[in-house]
């Protein structure tokens, strides 16, 4: 079996989250519409929405958490086509650890390739301020799709979708790594970096 390219699973030597706990609480902050999509940024290094395994495990690659964020998507929901940027360079082909919950099925993560030139594309912003490139269902052809149900290493620098089409509220806690003193790590540095967790 090849390797896919958008993504590989994590076999993680401890919890890095407690599920339930932020569950609880983002539910509970103001404003929250269980039926409507929201996202949270946690800014500042090593935020405590992770516990110290993390920050433990990344410290071995030099690394820590930068900003993090939280994508609540509704049932019978969905985030359209984008590319994340960082908001400090251009477009890069930087990473994510996604932990993802809620659903037992019914719920993708999409990547595809753009059929047209991505420097056309608009830039826009999401709920927290953080720059994406947008693109219409018909400007993507889809190469790969996952049900993300253990932690996952993925790009978040080509066409990706999240599809929620199960009954149940789709919960996503991104885990933003990046370099002590540096910037945030790159697909393929990532996967020698962290190959001995790769599944
Ligand atoms: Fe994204």
């Amino acid at each position: 079996m090849t390797n896919p390219i958008n993504y590989r699973y994590l076999n993680l030597p401890a919890e890095f989250i407690n599920q339930k706990e932020i569950t609880e609480k983002y539910s509970n902050t103001e404003g929250f519409d269980p039926t409507k999509n929201k996202q949270w940024r946690i800014d500042g290094g090593n935020p405590d929405i992770f516990n110290a395994n993390a920050y433990d495990w990344l410290k071995q690659f030099n690394c820590e958490i930068g900003v993090c964020e939280i994508f609540y998507t509704a049932p019978k929901s969905g985030i359209r086509w984008h590319i994340d940027m960082s908001g400090f360079t251009p477009i890069t082909d930087y990473v994510k650890i996604n932990f993802v919950w809620g659903p037992e099925s019914d719920h993708y993560m999409q990547w595809g390739e753009s059929i047209i030139p991505i420097e056309e594309h608009e830039v826009g912003y999401n709920m927290v301020g953080s720059p994406h490139m947008i693109f219409k269902n018909e400007e993507v052809n889809i190469t790969e799709s996952l049900i993300i149900d253990k932690p996952t290493l993925l790009r978040v620098g080509i066409p990706h979708k999240v599809i929620n089409d199960s009954d149940k509220g789709r919960w996503c806690l991104c885990l933003i790594p990046k370099s002590i003193g540096g910037g945030r790590l790159l697909w393929p540095k990532s996967i020698d970096l962290f190959k001995d967790y790769v599944l």
